[in-house]
């Protein structure tokens, strides 16, 4: 469901190889939504968001470090959208969230499919054009 598609490849290997990783943890969400024998999903709910959160700095700095060593002429703009990423990402309420897990997942996939694959196929992909 949640994965690389050929439109969404830079050309630039490490950024491509970190989307996809992006995209598996994206998965993970959508598998723990569909999975009906998981009664009470809330640790996964923690752990994909604690994930999703390490692996985006991760992600975000090494992106942010060759966009540096290009002298890449928008990096301040797109800095801006992975600050915004995390942010979100911080707004989470777990409390809130173990209330309504089925509704917390989908609204994690809804951001997550909105924001990565717009962010990717208008920032990202302008790296590798560059
Ligand atoms: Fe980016
Ligand atoms: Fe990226």
């Amino acid at each position: 469901m949640y994965e690389m598609k050929e439109e969404y490849y830079t050309g630039i290997q490490l950024i491509d190889d970190e989307h996809k990783e992006l995209f598996r943890i994206a998965d993970e969400a959508y598998q723990v939504l569909k999975d009906e024998f998981i009664a009470d999903k809330f640790d996964n709910i923690v752990k994909i968001i604690t994930n999703l959160k390490e692996y985006a700095i991760k992600h975000f700095s090494d992106e942010e470090a060759y966009m540096q060593s290009i002298h890449y002429k928008k990096l301040l703009s797109h800095k801006v959208e992975h600050i915004d990423f995390i942010e979100k990402l911080n707004t989470y309420d777990f409390e809130q969230m173990d209330h309504n897990q089925a509704a917390a997942l989908l609204g994690l996939l809804e951001f997550l499919n909105d924001w990565l694959v717009h962010h990717i196929l208008e920032k990202d992909k302008l790296i590798g054009n560059s």
